[in-house]
């Protein structure tokens, strides 16, 4: 599967199932390549990293995803977001690879070209969509896993864990506020050093996917969740917010409960095939989310705002970027921004050495900095 020739050298085969990939992958044959391990020090909250990049919800679906990343040096890394019940994922296929010439432009509805081929773009100008549905294991399974999970983390590494509430009837709020309680205890139990609430995902019903664009209820499932893990930090996952004034109001709302906020999640299109059939077909999935490259720019414009809303209103919740961060270039943008940390999927996903690579970029400075320093004596 390596492509050398454009550095794309996927872990995730995009060319079989979901189910697949759980089982067999990562697929990863190369040596570890060894790290630059900073002198410098970097925190996000109480948490001492080797660096402040990592990997989002979505790509570690289980331990031995995990173990690798870890390996690899990524430092910041999410389990994919599990429910308190087995749930399967949408069919195969999941993901497609997005045309080159397909613009995300959120004022204007044209479909955007899903293609199949495996002649890929350079790393940072490919974008794909997704679309899982969120499946999840069942906690008797997913909480030994991420036990195992937190066992493969090395000195300066976190271990994040995604969940999401589950609910059969999106008029019953309350099942649905307890099931997101009842979701992040089982993971502090099982390890997790952070829980962070999926909020956003675009390819679930609304009640789930868009809770971001929701105050109130989004408030009080943050609160809930508060009052049950306690001292375990609380991450909450949002997707784009094109309305300032919305930003202000959920995390006005949000901000006494949390310890951060992640974004973004990908962003939801209509994605076609060239002749004009659904990418991705059945039911519910003419639109889904599209990641990596196209959606850097509202990566960069959330962590804005988010970065100015903490500064304007003396909030203290840490920020962590995410939406298009390809290469160590992206991941500097974001950090220049000030943002506390980067993390990315579609990235990863395809140059499982973006965190060796970052870290050289890091070495790099480091020797500059050593050497004016040694000038200047
Ligand atoms: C294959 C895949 C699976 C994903 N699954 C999840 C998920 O389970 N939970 C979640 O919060 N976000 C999920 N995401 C969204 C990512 O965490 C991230 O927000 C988004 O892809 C934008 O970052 P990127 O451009 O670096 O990919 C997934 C993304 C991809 C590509």
């Amino acid at each position: 599967m390596d492509d050398s020739k454009n550095n794309i050298m996927p872990t995730y085969d995009i060319g079989k199932s979901y189910e697949y990939n759980f089982e067999y992958g990562p697929f990863y044959n190369e040596p570890y390549p060894q790290p630059f391990i900073s002198t410098r020090s970097f925190k996000l909250l109480d948490f001492h990293l080797n660096s402040p990049f990592g990997v989002a919800a979505g790509l570690l679906l289980n331990s031995k995803w995990v173990n690798l990343y870890a390996n690899l040096g990524f430092d910041i890394l999410t389990y994919k977001t599990v429910r308190s019940v087995k749930q399967t994922s949408h069919p195969y296929p999941n993901c497609v690879h997005i045309s080159k010439n397909s613009i995300v432009d959120l004022d204007d509805d044209t479909p955007l070209i899903g293609l199949n081929d495996s002649s890929h773009p350079s790393i940072d100008e490919l974008s794909i969509t997704n679309s899982f549905g969120v499946p999840s294991a069942l906690p008797e399974y997913w909480q030994t896993d991420v036990e195992k999970a937190k066992s493969c983390l090395k000195k300066g590494q976190v271990l994040i864990v995604s969940v999401v509430g589950t609910t059969e009837d999106n008029n019953d709020l309350i099942s649905f506020v307890n099931d997101f309680k009842k979701c992040s205890l089982l993971a502090k139990e099982a390890g997790a050093d952070i829980i962070e609430l999926d909020f956003s995902c675009p390819n679930s019903p609304a009640a789930e996917g868009e809770l971001f664009k929701n105050p109130k209820l989004s408030s009080i499932i943050s609160k809930a969740v508060k009052d049950e893990i306690r001292s375990t930090p609380l991450f909450l996952k949002i997707g784009f917010i094109n309305n300032y004034e919305l930003l202000d109001a959920f995390i006005k709302a949000n901000a006494p409960f949390i310890d951060g906020v992640v974004g973004i999640n990908t962003i939801k299109k209509r994605i076609i095939t060239p002749d004009g059939n659904p990418a991705l077909p059945g039911k519910g999935r003419e639109e889904s989310g599209v990641c990596g490259a196209k959606i850097r720019q509202y990566g960069f414009e959330s962590a804005k705002s988010l970065l100015k809303l903490r500064r304007d209103k003396n909030y203290d919740f840490a920020v962590i970027g995410v939406g298009g961060a390809m290469t160590p270039e992206h991941i500097n943008q974001y950090l220049d921004l000030g943002v506390d940390a980067v993390q990315a999927v579609t990235a990863p996903m395809f140059d499982p050495h973006l965190a060796f690579k970052f870290k050289q970029q890091l070495e790099n400075s480091e020797r500059d900095d050593d050497s004016r320093k040694a000038v200047l004596k």
